[in-house]
């Protein structure tokens, strides 16, 4: 009888809106497919039907600041059991943008949603399966509203957080970085204002490393 399969590793990839987080999560798929990883890429809200369903309502529909954190848990639920447990217990790769540090960065930082029950929440929906890397992509606020400004004027319809102030995406982004201060090992912090190519070579490199 052969050997259980060990446990994959979850990664995750989190930043403000502009910062490049998805352009980069797709070059880091590419990447680990080709080193020969079975990689599940896949991102939050969202990655089952009806996470995606959820993320429809949570980008487009007005509500409360405290159902957007609900809700954001109830998709992540459904994720967790549907699509990360099962790919880590088959030992894949699962690269996932965003997860819960979107929510304590955004909701928290951003929204000011009480920390203490986004402890609890987190507590009941994923316990303690936390990502074993998370890629910070980091830019100040000026460059995500710069390069929000510019997707907007080549013909992108902006969904409710992109819409929010600078000193929204500030607070979100010092959120991140004290998420990040917090726990040193897990993160790593990438200087996304670089050139693609120096961001990319550095991706290469935590590739490498995996
Ligand atoms: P995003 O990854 O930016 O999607 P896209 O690259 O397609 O624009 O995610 C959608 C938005 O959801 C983003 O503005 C951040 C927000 N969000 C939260 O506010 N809290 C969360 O917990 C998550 C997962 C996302």
């Amino acid at each position: 009888m052969s050997a259980p399969p060990s446990r994959g590793r979850f990664i995750t990839l989190e930043g403000i809106d502009g910062a490049g987080k998805s352009t980069h999560a797709r070059f880091l798929a590419e990447e680990l497919t080709r080193r020969g990883r079975r990689v599940v890429a896949t991102r939050e809200p969202g990655g089952t039907a009806t996470g995606e369903a959820i993320r429809d309502w949570l980008l487009h529909r007005p509500m409360t600041h405290d159902s957007e954190a609900l809700l954001m848990f109830a998709a992540r639920r459904e994720h967790l059991v549907q699509v990360i447990e099962p790919a880590l217990a088959r030992g894949d790769v699962v690269l996932c943008d965003r997860f819960t540090d979107a929510t304590y960065a955004y909701q928290g930082a951003g929204h000011g949603v009480s920390l203490a029950m986004l402890d609890t929440l987190a507590e009941f929906v994923h316990g303690d399966c936390n990502p074993d890397l998370t890629l910070l992509f980091d830019v100040p606020s000026e460059v995500s509203r710069e390069r929000l400004a510019r997707m907007q004027a080549r013909g992108k319809s902006l969904d409710r957080f992109e819409r929010e102030s600078q000193d929204f995406f500030e607070r979100v982004r010092d959120g991140y970085l004290a998420r990040a201060a917090a726990e040193p090992a897990r993160f790593r912090i990438i200087d996304s204002t670089r050139p693609v190519d120096e961001v990319r070579a550095e991706i290469r490199a935590i590739a490498d490393g995996l």
